[in-house]
Formats: structure tokens, sequence, C-alpha cells
């Protein structure tokens, strides 16, 4: 290796392919227009996304916003769900709206989890701790059960969906059990739901996942096109291409409207626009769309981030104890689990003297990366220690252990007193 690179650690030859076959694109294209990049995004973590530029263009431009995730109360919070809570509270922080789901009727559904168990859990475990990490009131921190605007949704999302698409995409069968099929609706609804009127209607909004997660996206994306009113195309035309405004379903009037407004062609049921920008087409189409009932729902936005490996190597799993550090670990307990962790160090010191030790292999580097360490300059010494071989894993793990300790007491204490200002995000 010539070039020093302290963010190679994080693997991307897995993911590539994402951007080629499913049409992500690259995050790094964005990256220098984003003000003040959050570390998984100057460190490559976040690699793709799906229409983020229009997040960051209501960012840019002070126009509304909102990032939105879910979490399911079937076990507890670990690192992976804080880098999600992260980019919530980032999003807000960055003016957007916040909204956090308790996925509790998916849990329910899915994992047997009783109603009571979904609530201390979602309390306890998912909600205190995205306090703990900087939410702030103002954030729509819901329970799926308790909302009729997401179960209404769901509902009316579930007229456009067919059981052979939904299948494709979570494995459902003839056995599967229907609130299960709910639940895969009501996730749809639930990142919907910041487009209501309700929550001042259609704008841009984020929901940050791991790349594995992005069928539940592409079928949100397909969701929210399938109950708008109108469907919007750019036509190749003779000289110019054109916009072409079609109303499925939509009341004639609206469509005459658009023709008006546009100074478009008016056709039996759709619109041809040749002198507008899409962007302006689109506003349009939107308010019309608005006053006649509609939802004019924008496709929603997403951004992709790479897994943190298995402590052990490997995945990392809920249900492998010694993979992950949950949040709620005790900060004894979490530094333990960091000495035992693997490294990517050599066999014998003399070895790691003269090579080096491999941080793109070593899941304490990651934690460092990943969670440990804010500092650039700071993480980049590190890696240059190690690459360098004056660095050994024993000292080096200590370190990261310690710090893990001083991380989980902190945020346990922040849990704490995050309690008394739950009434503060209306729980
Ligand atoms: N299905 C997600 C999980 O298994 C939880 C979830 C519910 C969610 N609603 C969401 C995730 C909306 C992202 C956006 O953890
Ligand atoms: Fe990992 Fe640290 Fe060892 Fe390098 S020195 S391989 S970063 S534990």
């Amino acid at each position: 290796m010539n070039t020093l690179d302290p963010w190679g650690a994080v693997k991307i030859d897995n993911y590539t392919k994402l951007f080629d076959e499913f049409g992500i694109s690259r995050f790094d294209e964005l990256l220098g227009n984003i003000k003040n990049p959050h570390r998984y995004m100057r460190r490559h973590i976040i690699f793709g996304h799906r229409s983020y530029d229009s997040v960051l263009d209501a960012m840019i431009t002070g126009k509304p916003f909102a990032a939105m995730s879910g979490f399911m109360p079937s076990g507890k919070a670990h690192l992976g769900h804080k880098m999600v809570m992260e980019m919530i509270i980032w999003h807000q922080q960055q003016g957007g709206d916040a909204f956090l789901a308790i996925a509790d009727m998916e849990a329910h559904a899915v994992r047997n989890i009783s109603w009571e168990k979904c609530r201390e859990l979602g309390i306890n475990e998912y909600i205190l701790s995205a306090i703990a990490l900087g939410l702030e009131p103002g954030a729509h921190v819901y329970f799926q059960s308790k909302s009729d605007h997401v179960r209404d949704l769901a509902f009316e999302l579930g007229v456009k969906a067919n059981f052979s698409e939904l299948s494709a995409i979570y494995g459902f069968s003839g056995e599967t059990n229907i609130a299960h099929m709910v639940s895969a609706l009501t996730q749809s609804a639930d990142i919907l739901q910041p487009q209501l009127k309700e929550f001042r209607g259609p704008k841009p909004v984020v929901i940050p996942v791991g790349a594995d997660q992005d069928p539940h996206i592409r079928l949100t994306r397909g969701l929210a096109y399938k109950v708008n009113m109108f469907i919007i195309e750019k036509r190749p035309g003779n000289d110019k291409s054109y916009i072409s405004v079609r109303g499925k379903a939509a009341p004639k009037e609206a469509l005459k409207e658009i023709a008006k407004r546009t100074g478009g062609k008016l056709y039996e049921e759709h619109v041809d626009v040749f002198a507008l920008s899409s962007e302006e087409v689109e506003a349009v189409v939107r308010d019309v769309e608005l006053r006649y009932g509609g939802y004019a729902f924008m496709p929603p936005a997403s951004t992709y981030h790479k897994f943190m490996t298995g402590l052990q190597g490997g995945k990392m799993s809920s249900s492998v104890q010694e993979s992950f550090i949950a949040l709620s670990d005790k900060p004894e307990e979490g530094a333990k689990k960091v000495m035992r962790a693997i490294t990517g160090g050599r066999v014998t010191i003399e070895e790691q003297k003269e090579k080096g030790g491999e941080p793109e292999k070593c899941s304490v580097y990651e934690l460092l990366l990943f969670h440990l360490i804010e500092d650039d300059s700071e993480l980049m010494e590190v890696y240059k220690d190690c690459v360098g071989g004056t660095r050994v894993c024993g000292v080096c793990k200590k370190h990261a252990a310690e710090r893990m300790k001083e991380f989980l007491k902190g945020h346990q204490e922040k849990m704490e007193l995050a309690r008394e200002r739950l009434g503060e995000f209306g729980i």
C-alpha cells in the first residue's frame, strides 16, 4: 500500500455493484456541497444515496426537509442503531424535521413481542438513547400503533401494493401472517408520513439505512409514485424534450388548471408542457394535487452506510452477544468486549514491527473509525502508527477499551437524564 488511506478500513468492494445494478448513486459526488459533513460522511462510511440531492438542496436553500427512521423494539439498541440515530440527529441540527418511529407493530407481528415489552424496550433502549445522543424536542417520536396517520396511510398504500411485489422483497409465503404484511406497509407509511399535510406537506425526506435496506426504500418510492394523482415524465421531442403530466384518476378541472398554470397543451388525460423546467412543472403539479386532495409525495431519499463487522469478525448480529456492543451494556462489559475483539495484528510482535498492522481487518480500528475518535487527524495518527508498526495491539486495544468504557458511562448517565425529559417528546 503506498497511499495512506485511513478510511480504507471500510471495504467498499461488496458495495460497488449496488451502484451499477440498482441505481444507487455515489455519495462522494455530493460531499463537497455539505457544510458540516458528519463523521460518517467524511469517512465514506456513508457511500451511496438515492435522491439525497433533494435533501441537500433544501438544506442549503433553507427549505423544509426531514430525516426519519424506525427501530424495531425487539432487543437491545447497539452501535449499529446508534449510527442511524446520529444521522437523524445530525439532520435535525442542520435544520430538518426529525422523525423517529418505534416499530412496535412490526415487533409484535414479526417477533411476537408483547405490546408491554414493545413499550418498555422502545423507551428504555431506543428513545432514551436517541435523546442521550442529542435528539431535541420538536422531533416526532412515536409508536406505530399509536399513530392514526401512519395506520391510515399504511391502509391507503395497501391499495397500491400487491402480494407478489411484497413477497419478492420480504420473502412472504402462504404461511406468513397477515399482520407481518401489514407491518411492511406500515414501514412505508412511516417513511412517507413526514410529507403529509399534517406535517407541512411534501418535502425531501432522507431515510438513513444500512446497505441491505434498499429494497424497502425502492418499494416505498414505488408506492409514493403510485398513490400520487399525477405522473410527470420527460419525453424526447423533435428538437427539444418536453414534460408530460398524466393524471391517472385526477379530476378534469385539476388537469385543466395544470395546463393553464404551465401554459401547456391539454389533452384528454394529460398535459404536455414545453416551456418550463421539470422543477417548475413539479411545483405546479404538487400545488394543484394538494388542493384536489392528493398526496403529491416526493420520492423519499436515502443514504446507505456500510456495516461494522462483528467484534469477533464476521457479521455483527444481535443474536451473538460477543459480536456487538449494546448502548446499555455495562461500561466494564463493553470494555471487555473490546479487549476480546479481533484485531488486524500480526502473529508476532516482530512481524508487526516489520510489516505493520492491518487496520482494514481490525474490528478495534473500526470502533475507533466509526465511533470512538471524532478528530480526523487523531485517527490518522492511529492509522499511521498501526501500518508503520510502531503501535502494538495490546496497548491499542486498552486505549480503545478505555474510550468505550468512558463513552458507555457517559451515554448511560445521559440516558437517565433523558428519562426526565420524555414528556418534552410527548412520551
Ligand atoms: N423495519 C425496520 C427494522 O427492522 C424498522 C422500521 C420501521 C423502519 N419503520 C421504519 C426503518 C422506517 C426505517 C424507516 O428495524
Ligand atoms: Fe488494530 Fe490497533 Fe492492532 Fe492496528 S494496532 S491492528 S488498529 S488493534
